[in-house]
């Protein structure tokens, strides 16, 4: 067995093998060792090396990123530098993904241009109006969304010139221009009506509410109010620095597949109630709660173990997750124009129990982006079917952000982790007559 001895200094990490007697100096850079560092230390000639086990990636940086910061332990969230806040409060979801994309905020002129091109790309081929024709007539939208988006890439060939940095800024255009259109196309499939085709004369959240809810009239005109909430809730989904969907899109990228292909499976990836589909969950958790009276009960049944407090908890933030608090002040400005969600009181109550309970205090749990989203989404009058599908609207920046960046990156190579294997040792193959 393997017997070390650590010894922990300013830049390096001293390694000593008590079965060679071997010493090994490995580097610190930025808090991190290099984990192919660890592969000189061996017991012998043919001994594979030193692996690190990290099930979940939980201990273990996969890349370098200047694009998202978090501080977990503090609740700070920054996209470039920029503080979530004052995004929220001062700046676009376009500005936003721009400033995520490319690094800097935008120019008046920059802006302008950008705002034109992505608006220029809001239309569908009208083969994928009739792919999406196809699906069942009450299929999942985040299913439409992610089966379209990867058809997508039957659409535009050129996709695959990923290693052209104007290729890529291309797709990049196109994806954040059509995956709107497709999500709310998903939407009113799902409900049985017609697809709206995008109006340009609107914002990107105005616009987007056009291809959802146009009825008869000539003209749709979003309600100012919650087309800027919407726009809000679009800068706090944008990035999220190497969260499950985000590590997808670079694993696939990594394959050097086309973006529509990666992004298709970033969207799996967070369609999944543990992440993006969180706030759905909520939502089903709220109503199958129904009373505040009820709250304590649901309260000590997930301490005993039986189902989560959806919404709750986050791999990295141990405090109070920052978009949470400006989603709270979002929803009262969304309940004064459609009015209060009556779920909102259960979840008032249940955060209330939560944070001064100590089995949530202990595990530092709070409440994460998810747990007021969803009341916010009900409110404007979106289905809980949606919710993993408005996630992935905004979200669509921040993949293409880090898929762009991966590409970029000279240490990058194909995504391979490796597996400590528990299986039989190798065993001679027995004819069926002869097995017991
Ligand atoms: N309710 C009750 N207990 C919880 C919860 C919860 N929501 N989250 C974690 N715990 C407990 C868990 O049972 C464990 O307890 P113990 O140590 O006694 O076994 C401890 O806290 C640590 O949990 P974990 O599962 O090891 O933590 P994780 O970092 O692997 O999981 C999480 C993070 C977000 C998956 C988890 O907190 C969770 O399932 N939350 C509910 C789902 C949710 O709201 N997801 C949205 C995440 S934010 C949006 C996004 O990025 O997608």
């Amino acid at each position: 067995m393997w017997q070390l001895r650590l010894s922990h200094m300013s830049d390096t990490l001293t390694i000593t093998d008590n079965r060679t007697g071997k010493i090994y100096e490995l580097p610190i850079e930025q808090g991190t060792i290099k984990a192919m560092d660890l592969r000189q230390i061996r017991a012998s000639a043919d001994d594979f090396g030193l692996m690190t086990y990290d099930p979940a990636f939980q201990n273990t940086a996969a890349c370098r990123s200047a694009i998202t910061f978090i501080d977990g332990d503090k609740g700070i969230l920054l996209y470039r530098g920029y503080a979530i806040d004052d995004l929220a409060e001062r700046s676009t979801f376009l500005e936003t993904a721009y400033l995520i994309l490319f690094g800097e905020l935008p120019t008046a002129p920059q802006l302008e241009a950008w705002i034109r091109e992505i608006t220029l790309h809001t239309m569908l081929h009208e083969n994928v109006k009739k792919f999406m024709e196809g699906f069942q007539y009450d299929a999942h939208p985040m299913g439409i969304l992610l089966s379209t988006v990867g058809c997508l890439s039957t659409i535009y060939p050129d996709a695959r010139r990923i290693s052209q940095e104007d290729g890529r800024r291309l797709q990049i255009r196109r994806l954040i221009a059509k995956v709107p259109t497709v999500a709310a196309w998903a939407y009113r499939h799902s409900i049985g009506r017609p697809y709206v085709y995008p109006d340009n004369d609107l914002s990107f959240t105005g616009n987007f509410l056009n291809m959802l809810f146009k009825m008869t009239e000539l003209k749709y005109r979003p309600h100012p109010v919650l087309e800027r909430a919407l726009d809000v809730l679009f800068i706090l989904h944008a990035d999220h620095e190497q969260n499950c969907s985000t590590s997808a899109m670079r694993a696939i990228g990594s394959s050097q597949a086309d973006p529509y292909s990666a992004l298709a499976g970033a969207a799996a990836a967070l369609a999944g109630p543990l992440h993006g589909g969180a706030n759905e969950a909520v939502l089903r958790m709220l109503k199958e709660i129904g009373t505040v009276q009820r709250v304590p009960e649901f309260i000590r049944r997930v301490k005993g173990g039986d189902g989560r407090l959806m919404g709750f908890g986050h791999r990295v933030y141990k405090s109070y997750d920052p978009r949470a608090r400006i989603i709270k002040q979002t929803a009262d400005q969304v309940f004064a124009v459609t009015g209060r969600n009556p779920l909102l009181d259960i979840a008032l109550e249940l955060e209330r129990i939560a944070l001064e309970d100590d089995y949530f205090i202990s595990r530092k749990l709070y409440p994460n982006v998810d747990f007021y989203s969803g009341l916010i989404y009900q409110a404007m009058g979106f289905p809980v079917d949606m919710f993993a599908v408005l996630f992935a609207i905004p979200r669509t920046a921040g993949w293409l952000a880090q898929w762009d960046e991966m590409l970029r990156d000279a240490d990058q190579k194909i995504a391979r982790p490796r597996q400590v294997y528990t299986g039989a040792g190798r065993r001679e193959y027995i004819g069926i007559d002869a097995r017991k």
